[in-house]
C-alpha cells in the first residue's frame, strides 16, 4: 500500500496531483499540498471551466466557490460567491485555519480575503470577457435562453497519508474549487462550498469530492452519503455506485446529467462513480507515492 496518495477530478486533475505531489515532496504537509494542487487549477487561465478561465455569472462578474475539509478533526472552511480574489481555495483554507466559521459568502468573503493579504483583482480574462459579450448578444437576439445551463467543472482533490502505527488507517483531506455554472444567476451557490454536498472528509471512513450539476449534488448530499456508505464497509467504487443508484431511483433524469464523485477510503483505496453525459467523459488522476495513473469509470446506469 502506498504511503501518500493524491487524487483529483477531470483531465486537469493530472496537473493538480502533480502539483500536490511536488509540494509534498519538498514539504510533507498533506493539507498544504492538497490546497496547492487545487490552486494550480484555479489560477491557470487556459483551463476554460474552472477558476481564472471559467465563465462569469449573467451580470458578467466571476463568482468563485471553494472549500477545504480535514478528516482528522472535521475542521472545514469555505467561501461562496467570492468576486475579487483568487485562488478561492486559499481563502477557504484561511477560513478553516483562522475563524470559528465554516462558510463566508459574498462581500464578507471578499472582505476577509483582503484583510488577510489577498490582492483585489478583476477575475475576468480578455477571453472570458469576450465570451460573455458574445453570450449576452445571443441572449438579446433570442438565440439562446439565459436559463440554459452552461458547462463548468469542479476541481476536487483528495489527499491521503498513511498514519504511522495506525494499521491501514490514514489521514484525509478534501479540497474543491469552481467558478460554478456559466452565466448563473448572481448569488447562485452550488454544492462545492457545502460540507456534505460537494465534499466531506472523516478519517474514520474516508473522503469524497463531487463535480457536476451542483443543484443535484446538494439535493442528494452526495459526499456525506458516500462517506457514510464507506463507513459501512463498502469500497469507494461500491459506495459511489450505491449512492448514484439511490439518486437515479429517486430522480431518474440525473442518470444523464454527468454527476461524478471521487472517493478515498480510510485505508487508502481510491474509487469513483459517475452518471452518463452526452459529451463530457469523466476521468480522474491519481498520484500514489509519485506514481501517476488515470482512470475513466464506466457510467452508473439506472439499474440497482
Ligand atoms: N459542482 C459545482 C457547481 O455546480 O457549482
Amino acid at each position: 500500500m502506498p504511503e501518500t496518495i493524491f487524487a483529483s477530478t477531470w483531465a486537469f486533475g493530472e496537473l493538480a496531483v502533480r502539483t500536490a505531489w511536488a509540494w509534498w515532496d519538498s514539504e510533507p504537509d498533506l493539507e498544504r499540498a492538497a490546497v496547492a494542487g487545487t490552486a494550480a487549477i484555479e489560477i491557470d487561465p487556459t483551463i476554460p471551466t474552472v477558476g481564472r478561465g471559467g465563465l462569469p455569472n449573467r451580470a458578467g462578474v466571476m463568482e468563485l466557490d471553494a472549500a477545504f475539509m480535514r478528516g482528522s478533526d472535521l475542521c472545514s472552511g469555505a467561501v461562496a460567491a467570492l468576486r475579487r480574489t483568487l485562488p478561492a481555495i486559499d481563502v477557504a483554507y484561511k477560513v478553516a485555519l483562522l475563524t470559528d466559521h465554516l462558510l463566508l459568502a459574498g462581500q464578507g468573503a471578499d472582505d476577509f480575503a483582503l484583510a488577510h493579504g489577498f490582492t483585489p483583482q478583476n477575475l475576468l480574462t480578455e477571453q472570458t470577457r469576450a465570451q460573455f459579450a458574445d453570450w449576452r448578444a445571443k441572449v438579446q437576439r433570442g438565440e439562446t435562453d439565459a436559463d440554459r445551463m452552461v458547462g463548468h467543472d469542479t476541481v476536487g482533490l483528495l489527499g491521503w497519508h498513511h498514519l504511522a502505527g495506525g494499521g491501514t488507517a490514514g489521514e484525509t483531506v478534501a479540497c474543491v474549487a469552481t467558478s460554478g455554472l456559466g452565466y448563473k444567476r448572481p448569488g447562485r451557490v452550488g454544492d462545492s462550498p457545502i460540507v456534505g454536498a460537494g465534499l466531506y472528509a472523516d478519517d474514520h471512513a474516508g473522503a469524497v469530492v463531487c463535480t457536476g450539476v451542483g443543484e443535484e449534488i446538494l439535493r442528494f448530499a452526495l459526499a456525506a452519503r458516500t462517506v457514510d456508505a464507506m463507513a459501512r464497509g463498502l469500497t469507494p467504487d461500491e459506495a459511489g455506485t450505491e449512492v448514484m443508484h439511490a439518486m437515479i431511483r429517486r430522480k431518474p433524469e440525473t442518470a444523464a446529467m454527468g454527476i461524478s464523485l471521487l472517493a478515498v477510503r480510510a485505508d487508502g483505496e481510491v474509487g469513483a462513480a459517475t452518471t452518463r453525459t452526452a459529451n463530457h467523459v469523466f476521468e480522474y488522476h491519481v498520484c500514489a507515492d509519485g506514481r501517476y495513473t488515470r482512470a475513466v469509470p464506466e457510467p452508473v446506469g439506472a439499474a440497482g
